[in-house]
């Protein structure tokens, strides 16, 4: 199997293949492009402020992002410590993916085509083996907590990879005690119960590849979907190309400086009894340039039944999702093509 960057560099493409044409009649609906301004913004300085009304004010607005979105932009400067270079965490971090993604074939090889639970793995589309049509994006995905891991090329990716995915947890589990008050939780409540920040909890690492795309109507670079986990952390190079599902619309996604993308997941939907539902978002592709994007899944240990939090089952609510596990859950939607919300589908319970 070619990776997309591999066609898009082998031959002067000037068409989409036929193989990688989407037709999804849903996500037909009309874009709406609307400025930043207008999806949420959590300023992280203020969530960990020591100022008890500022902070308060922060847990509210982020639990409305979580309310009314399931998305926010999180602004947080990320400087890197003990490190000789004085660049930006996160700009070494998008420079070690790309150069990952530049190796030479025989190098990313040793990755390929490898099963959801080993360490490291990379590949195209997003389940190649039963994907109807392609998807204009390679990717790499690694197991990155509780154990870590990291390809040896690059060379100096490793060193960076660690750094910031610690960083991203850390971001995560201050989120997390935010949604937990903003739920009128204890602040420790998701981070204890799900085993969020313990030495177990899972983390997986997603970097995407979008080569620039001939036409770029034609083709998809990752579908309508929610993740999995209970909220993913996103960066990318510069290069836009995210959309979220807001009020019936299409959202483009033009991220502010030092700014991270971050959405709830699927199980954010089950933990809180579909109170804060995860969010339908998808990436296009464009034919200008290259677009990379680096998230980060934060997710209970893999043998973690998530189920619905009793404490958000009151005033006769009853359970509207089955419990499953973490593990299981990732099998169940790395078994079919991405679609929406339908691994979702199997846990609703109608109430
Ligand atoms: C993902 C994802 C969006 C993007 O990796 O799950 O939604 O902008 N990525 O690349
Ligand atoms: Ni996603």
């Amino acid at each position: 199997m070619y990776s997309v960057k591999e066609l898009v560099e082998s031959v002067g493409l000037t068409s989409v293949p036929s193989s990688y044409i989407f037709r999804d009649t849903k996500s037909d609906v009309h874009c709406m492009h609307v400025q930043s301004e207008t999806v949420p913004i959590i300023d992280f300085s203020l969530l960990t402020s020591h100022d008890p009304d500022r902070r308060s004010e922060t847990i509210t607005r982020l639990g409305n992002a979580c309310l009314e979105w399931g998305f926010f932009m999180c602004v947080v400067i990320l400087q890197v410590i003990n490190h000789g270079v004085p660049e930006m965490l996160r700009d070494e971090m998008v420079r070690e993916t790309e150069s990952f993604f530049d190796l030479r074939e025989e190098d990313k090889r040793q990755y390929a085509g490898k099963k959801l639970f080993d360490p490291i793995r990379c590949g195209t589309s997003f389940n190649s083996n039963v994907d109807k049509t392609l998807l204009w994006r390679d990717y790499l995905k690694i197991h990155v907590h509780p154990h870590f891991n990291a390809p040896d090329k690059p060379s100096g990716f490793s060193k960076v990879l660690r750094e910031y995915c610690q960083k991203t947890r850390d971001i995560a589990g201050e989120l997390l005690k935010g949604i937990s008050e903003s739920l009128g939780l204890e602040s420790g409540y998701i981070n204890e119960k799900m085993r969020v920040g313990s030495s177990e909890s899972h983390q997986l690492l997603v970097a995407n590849m979008y080569p620039p795309c001939p036409q770029p109507e034609l083709a998809m670079g990752l579908p309508p979907h929610s993740d999995h986990g209970l909220l993913t952390i996103l960066m990318q190079n510069g290069i836009d190309g995210l959309q979220v599902m807001h009020e019936g619309n299409w959202v483009s996604i033009n991220p502010l400086p030092n700014s991270f993308l971050v959405n709830t997941g699927d199980h954010m939907e089950i933990l809180t009894n579909g109170k804060y539902k995860s969010v339908v978002h998808r990436a296009v592709v464009n034919s200008k340039a290259p677009r990379v994007s680096i998230g980060t899944a934060h997710g209970p240990p893999l043998d973690t039944v998530v189920s619905p939090a009793p404490e958000l089952m009151t005033d006769g609510v009853g359970q509207a999702y089955l419990g499953i596990k973490y593990k299981n859950y990732l099998e169940l939607q790395q078994s079919k093509t991405l679609s929406g919300k339908s691994c979702l589908d199997h846990l609703r319970l109608s109430i």
